[in-house]
């Protein structure tokens, strides 16, 4: 696939850039220009700043990155929380995306009870350190999952430092509904959920996904909530799909 816009990818909540290995490998092969950055906090990357703690700030961290190291307008993937980012995203920076990928995420800000899990999760990492995501893996993992994709994960969530995850859940919590605005995303997108994601389940997507005018869904059979590292060929294909079939790329002769 030559000449098609570079491939922006926003990893999720604990995780990192690494996340999106087996997508990294796969669409660099078929010579694409794939780009993942870490948000700020994650990875080896420092946090913002205390005032600059919010979904919002790290929807202008991707903008900037976007200027600095891609061609834009990019295709931009999002996974869960880097789904609300790359909502965010959309919202304020528009022109920088010809196509969006919503990967296991959804629109709307936190429940009242979820916000309340923030804070305990938040409290936890204060006393505990990172040990306090322990539990995570079972969370976004299907039941399924090997053993070793298992330690994979926990072992991602235990390099995190504790700091960027308490700024990363405080951003969450105080995220604003952006489902008003799915109707004004005009662009090609595409939305991919594992059929056994426990923290946005298929039902909930598939109705979130149908309110975006050029929209199309697709379900990973027997994945949770992580598709892109369970259910890696499966999301590849579903991405591989969607991209052959944009028309910027399909007008081109040389595709
Ligand atoms: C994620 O996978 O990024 C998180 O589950 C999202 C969240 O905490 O809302």
């Amino acid at each position: 696939m030559k000449n098609i816009p570079d491939l922006v990818l926003i990893h999720g909540f604990p995780l990192d850039q690494e996340m999106w290995a087996e997508q990294v490998r796969f669409f660099r092969a078929a010579g694409m220009g794939v780009l993942t950055p870490d948000l700020p906090g994650f990875g080896s990357r420092p946090g913002n700043p205390a005032h600059r703690c919010s979904i919002g700030a790290f929807a202008e961290d991707i903008h900037h990155f976007i200027a600095r190291h891609a061609n834009s307008p990019c295709m931009i993937g999002g996974f869960s929380m880097g789904g609300y980012v790359l909502l965010a995203l959309l919202n304020r920076f528009p022109k920088d995306a010809c196509a969006a990928i919503f990967i296991d995420t959804h629109p709307a800000a936190d429940t009242l009870e979820a916000r309340q899990g923030r804070l305990k999760s938040i409290a936890d990492l204060q006393a505990e350190g990172i040990g306090a995501l322990r539990q995570m893996p079972d969370r976004l993992l299907s039941p399924s999952a090997p053993l070793q994709l298992r330690s994979r994960v926990a072992e991602m969530i235990a390099r995190q430092n504790p700091a960027g995850m308490i700024q990363a859940q405080m951003a969450a919590a105080m995220r604003i509904d952006q489902s008003p605005h799915l109707p004004e995303i005009k662009i090609p997108t595409l939305v991919i959920g594992g059929a056994e994601d426990v923290i946005t389940p298929p039902n909930l997507m598939q109705r979130w996904c149908s309110q975006m005018p050029d929209s199309r869904w697709v379900e990973i059979p027997g994945a949770g909530h992580l598709t892109p590292m369970e259910a890696p060929e499966a999301v590849n294909a579903a991405i591989s799909h969607f991209v052959k079939q944009l028309p910027q790329i399909a007008l081109r002769p040389e595709n």
